[in-house]
């Protein structure tokens, strides 16, 4: 008894210690192509994002038909973005987190996000180029690329 007992215990520290701890949705792993700041700073523009944001830079425009208009910064040390990852779902997946310190109402209608959906209308070259201008803007924790090897011939 007290040997299965040992037996189970190792298999279990054992397929913690070789990575099977990940849980299958874990986003490790998930590395997005370098962007291009420059490019993302005519994106940030020609999608508008400053008809609801202020960022360092960048006049705000005036929102049609947003009301209450919005105006929520983004960029700098205040705000609560800290890492890669949030700051890229809060594009492609602005209802999974509202953003922070601001009234539930304000920002969001029936739990979903104000936010505009741009998934069916920005391609991912102009949405690693956005990131990559919008990081520019942010205080992040250390970004780690996933280096994979090159297979081929
Ligand atoms: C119609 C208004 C609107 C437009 C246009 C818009 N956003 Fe937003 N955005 C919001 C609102 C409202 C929030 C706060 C609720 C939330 O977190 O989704 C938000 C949140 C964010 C956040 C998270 C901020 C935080 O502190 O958590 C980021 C990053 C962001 N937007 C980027 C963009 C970018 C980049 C664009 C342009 C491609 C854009 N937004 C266009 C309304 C808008």
């Amino acid at each position: 008894m007290a040997k299965s007992i040992f037996w189970l215990l190792m298999t279990i520290a054992l397929s913690v210690a070789s990575g099977c701890a990940t849980p299958p949705k874990s986003g490790k792993g998930f590395t997005l192509p370098e962007g291009d700041a420059e490019a993302g700073k005519q994106n940030y523009i020609s999608f508008r994002c400053n008809a609801c944001h202020k960022i360092e830079g960048i006049d705000q425009i005036a929102a049609e038909g947003e009301e209450p208009e919005l105006s929520i910064a983004l960029g700098g040390e205040v705000t609560r973005i800290e890492t890669y990852g949030e700051l890229v779902t809060s594009i492609i997946n602005p209802s999974h987190r509202l953003a922070k310190g601001y009234p539930v109402e304000a920002v969001s209608v029936d739990g979903q996000s104000r936010m505009t959906v741009y998934n069916d209308v920005m391609t991912v070259t102009e949405l690693t180029d956005l990131i990559a201008f919008v990081q520019s803007r942010y205080k992040l924790l250390e970004y780690e690329i996933t280096d994979y090897p090159m297979y081929g011939p």
